[in-house]
């Protein structure tokens, strides 16, 4: 018996020994990966298969990722043998994916053509990291398992406050995909510039999407504008082919149509949507707009209705972000109409009346099969079962997660990617922000952890985490990248990567991606790895 033990037990030790855990270059960290003996060459002439017809997509933008590396666009067959052979397998989740590299190929196995893509992300990054030869790329044998904690992982532009191009924003989308993230948040509208076009309304762009002028300097203390206009918009065609850009790359489009606040640039298209019977313009300053939306008068709802509608036509996603934040109740404690629904709706106040917004809009979009995701001053005057919280501000955080409703974490000294990433921005010429102490560091984007704090019970209500970019100081889509990484791979792993962390395994990772940054001409700041501040 001792003697069967002993045999059992030593099967186990080379068992163990065999699937030795293994360092890889992959950021999002995989959840497990051990080592397999051998190597395989991937070269100009190597062959993608694909078993499946819905594979040839992900197999294509593979072979577009690593041309550059292996000197060609690897051919993609539709056959069961070749050099990487893709697959799917319905027993792994949705997102999962298994990568086995040894000396007879390559496999790349998902239950979904996204959980493939994935697979094929993190073999681009292994290629970039991998050994050159004369005979192409050497890829170490290996076994990697992988799925993401959370379902979703976002980005958001804010094309806003300054305008970004349909090459940008698919820019923006491939820079995201790269990261294994699902979802681009689209920031459509603003008091600055409302982007989106609505066919029903033609003075949304005709006046909306262009204001006259913009504010020099900080805004909390500058006088002086540039007089240069600044606008754009995104007809709907360019919208729908910016939705299916990022389909194909696994990435759902959610845009957020920001309501009852920061809609300065729709009521300077129609003046009747305010409170007060008077003109407005696009706003030239950043900061917040006592002019909101009217609530009272009805034809504030048909309004949004008339958008909305265009908006689902436009977008398939399952959530539509109708904003909610920043929302002064100023000329709502002075508009007759406002007050007359107060009293009529038997709302106790004008938290309750901008809960009364929320709920009937949101309403009208469940008739579409729509939910809404909103910011979290959407819980002040009480919020239905059904609607997402994005939360972005510490002092809402412990009563949003106790309401027990979904939220997507995106909490601004974790996320918000225009903050300053170094500790002295100023010697660093980081450029402008809002305030000094609005920074974020690499290191602290990293140490986001979606549970902090909670009871395991509690885990569930945690969708997903987001990085945040607004653009109210940034004009170029130069910076739109420097600001974005190489951060975003910090909140990209806090969303994905299961199990403990740790960022100096992290920044050992970082050294291979900002490599492949380099190769696609991705720019990205410089300060972590220069050294800079990074306490
Ligand atoms: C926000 O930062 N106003 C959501
Ligand atoms: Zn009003």
């Amino acid at each position: 018996m001792k003697k069967i033990i002993a045999i059992v037990t030593l099967l186990f030790a080379v068992a163990v020994v065999s699937a030795q855990s293994i360092e890889t270059p992959i950021i999002p960290r995989p959840m497990e990966a051990t080592a397999v003996k051998g190597s395989y060459t991937l070269s100009a002439k190597s062959v993608i298969a694909v078993a499946d017809a819905e594979l040839v997509r992900p197999a294509e933008l593979f072979a577009e990722y690593v041309a550059k590396d292996l000197g060609a666009t690897l051919t993609v067959k539709q056959q069961n043998k070749g050099a990487v052979v893709l697959s799917l397998d319905k027993s792994l989740a949705k997102e999962e994916y298994a990568l086995h590299i040894s000396s007879k190929g390559v496999k790349v196995v998902g239950s979904t053509a996204q959980g493939v893509y994935y697979g094929l992300q993190s073999l681009r990054q292994l290629v970039a990291a991998g050994e050159v030869t004369k005979k192409g790329i050497e890829l170490q044998g290996m076994d990697i398992k992988d799925k993401p904690l959370l379902g979703h992982r976002g980005a958001m532009l804010d094309v806003c406050r300054h305008f970004f191009t349909v090459a940008e924003v698919k820019r923006f989308i491939d820079i995201a995909a790269m990261h294994k993230i699902n979802a681009f948040h689209w920031h459509l509208t603003e008091d600055q510039g409302w982007r989106i076009e609505i066919k029903k309304y033609p003075e949304l762009i005709k006046i909306g999407s262009m204001r006259k002028e913009t504010v020099i300097g900080r805004n909390s203390i500058s006088k002086t504008y540039d007089g240069t206009p600044h606008g754009g918009y995104y007809t709907q065609e360019e919208i729908k082919d910016i939705v299916k850009y990022a389909a194909e790359r696994y990435i759902e489009v959610i845009p957020e149509i920001d309501m009852p606040g920061h809609m300065v640039a729709a009521l300077a298209s129609y003046n009747h949507l305010g409170c007060r019977d008077e003109k407005f313009e696009v706003r030239t300053r950043w900061g917040i707009s006592k002019d909101v939306l009217c609530v009272g008068k009805e034809s504030t709802f048909e309004f949004v209705e008339g958008v909305l509608e265009e908006v689902v036509k436009l977008f398939p996603s399952k959530y539509i972000h109708l904003g909610g934040d920043e929302c002064p109740r100023d000329r709502w404690k002075e508009c007759p109409h406002c007050q007359k629904r107060i009293q009529e709706e038997g709302l106790k106040d004008e938290n309750e009346l901008q809960s009364y917004f929320m709920h009937r809009v949101e309403k009208f979009l469940a008739k579409h099969d729509r939910k809404i995701i909103g910011w979290d001053e959407i819980i002040y005057g009480g919020i239905n079962k059904s609607a997402t919280i994005m939360l972005w501000n510490d002092r809402n955080r412990a009563k949003a997660i106790s309401l027990g409703n979904d939220v997507i974490l995106t909490p601004k000294y974790f996320c918000y990617m225009d903050y300053y990433q170094t500790l002295r921005p100023f010697c660093n010429k980081e450029g402008l922000l809002f305030r000094d102490n609005r920074i974020l560091t690499l290191r602290k984007a990293y140490s986001l952890d979606p549970y902090e704090g909670l009871q395991p019970s509690e885990y569930g209500r945690i969708k997903g985490v987001q990085a945040n970019l607004w653009t109210e100081y940034i004009s170029t889509f130069h910076r739109v990248q420097e600001k974005l990484l190489p951060r975003l791979a910090a909140t990209a792993e806090a969303g994905w990567t299961i199990g403990a962390k740790n960022f100096e395994d992290f920044a050992r990772r970082l050294e291979h991606l900002r490599k492949l940054y380099e190769k696609e001409c991705i720019h990205y700041a410089p300060y972590f790895f220069d050294g800079v501040d990074e306490k």
